[in-house]
């Protein structure tokens, strides 16, 4: 064949193939999920997600320790409650000597200099497992911004650089920045997550954290799938009301949404690559069906491609291990 153009010859070598390479992924740019529970030395397996664990106060401490050897600095919490610690109005989220403020205190004395970013909602407080206060059924919306405006302020107190609320109340990103600032509290940020659609990848976190919704679902403030110019809608209202980072959420099924947001603003652009995500991937991998580093590390270039800055994945300490070898 008589061809000028070859884009094989781009591809011939290892080292071509390097030179080439449009994206790029840093261990930085990686956020790791922490499941808290209370007591010591406790470490429990979640079945649904191999490799990741509830963990009490003085094994975060190693986890995280483990995650800065590796040049991950960013954590995101979450707290695993009995179900007795559970009300309607998720009175324990605003309990200064809870597990999440006592825990981000260890963790800021320790480690000061790492990324502290903690969920916000009511889901792991919540006896309805819904991320709000439910009344007859129904998800309240700014009786639930009440109490995250609350929750912001004691997480940031406690030691938090950046609180996520992750509930989908609406004008919970102004209310929250108002409380902050009320507190003096100018320097804590706020990623939100705006664009996060009620999606069937979540199973195996709320399995973590025992939070499925005792009733019903959570199509009433989570997005539905079939719809991106809404997400856009969310992005704009959270950039309004003071959001410093956006998130779309998840990541797989999503990469167009992520790739739209990205050219739509200017502030740094999150993925979560959910429990389900992760959970298939290794479950895939244990039945021989795929190659489960291969499957890790084509996925999160997937989500840096499609325009992500930062990557939440419960992937990170291997996702970081692979980046040290490879490049
Ligand atoms: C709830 C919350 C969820 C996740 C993060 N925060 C679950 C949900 O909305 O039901 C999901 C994370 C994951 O699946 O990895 N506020």
């Amino acid at each position: 064949m008589k061809l000028t153009q070859r884009p094989r010859r781009n591809r011939r070598t290892e080292a071509v193939r390097q030179m080439v390479a449009e994206t790029d992924l840093r261990a930085s740019q990686l956020v790791l999920p922490l499941f808290l529970v209370e007591g010591t030395g406790q470490k429990q397996e979640i079945a649904s997600m191999p490799g990741i664990f509830r963990l009490s106060p003085d094994l975060i401490l190693e986890e995280v320790a483990k995650a800065v050897s590796l040049g991950v600095h960013s954590f995101d919490l979450f707290p695993a409650l009995p179900e007795s610690l559970k009300d309607t109005y998720g009175k324990e989220s605003l309990n200064p000597n809870g597990l999440m403020p006592t825990t981000l205190k260890k963790i800021r004395d320790k480690f000061p200099d790492v990324t502290l970013i903690t969920d916000v909602a009511l889901d792991p407080y919540s006896s309805d497992g819904h991320d709000g206060v439910v009344k007859n059924g129904v998800i309240l919306n700014d009786e639930t911004v009440e109490i995250l405006a609350k929750m912001s302020v004691l997480h940031a107190k406690s030691g938090a650089d950046i609180v996520s609320p992750s509930d989908m109340m609406d004008g919970r990103v102004g209310a929250i920045r108002e409380a902050l600032d009320s507190e003096g509290l100018i320097d804590t940020g706020i990623l939100s997550y705006s664009v996060k659609y009620a999606s069937s990848f979540y199973g195996p976190f709320r399995e973590a954290l025992d939070s499925a919704p005792k009733f019903g679902d959570k199509k009433t403030y989570q997005m539905d799938f079939r719809n991106t110019r809404e997400a856009l809608r969310e992005i704009d209202l959270d950039i309004e009301e003071g959001a410093d980072i956006v998130m779309v959420k998840p990541a797989l099924s999503y990469l167009d949404v992520i790739a739209k947001v990205k050219a739509h603003t200017n502030i740094p652009v999150a993925a979560y690559n959910v429990s389900g995500e992760y959970g298939l991937i290794k479950l895939g991998a244990k039945h021989g069906m795929i190659d489960e580093t291969r499957a890790m590390v084509e996925t999160l270039y997937s989500m840096r491609r499609a325009g992500a800055d930062i990557i939440f994945t419960y992937f990170a300490l291997p996702m970081a291990e692979w980046l040290r070898k490879n490049t």
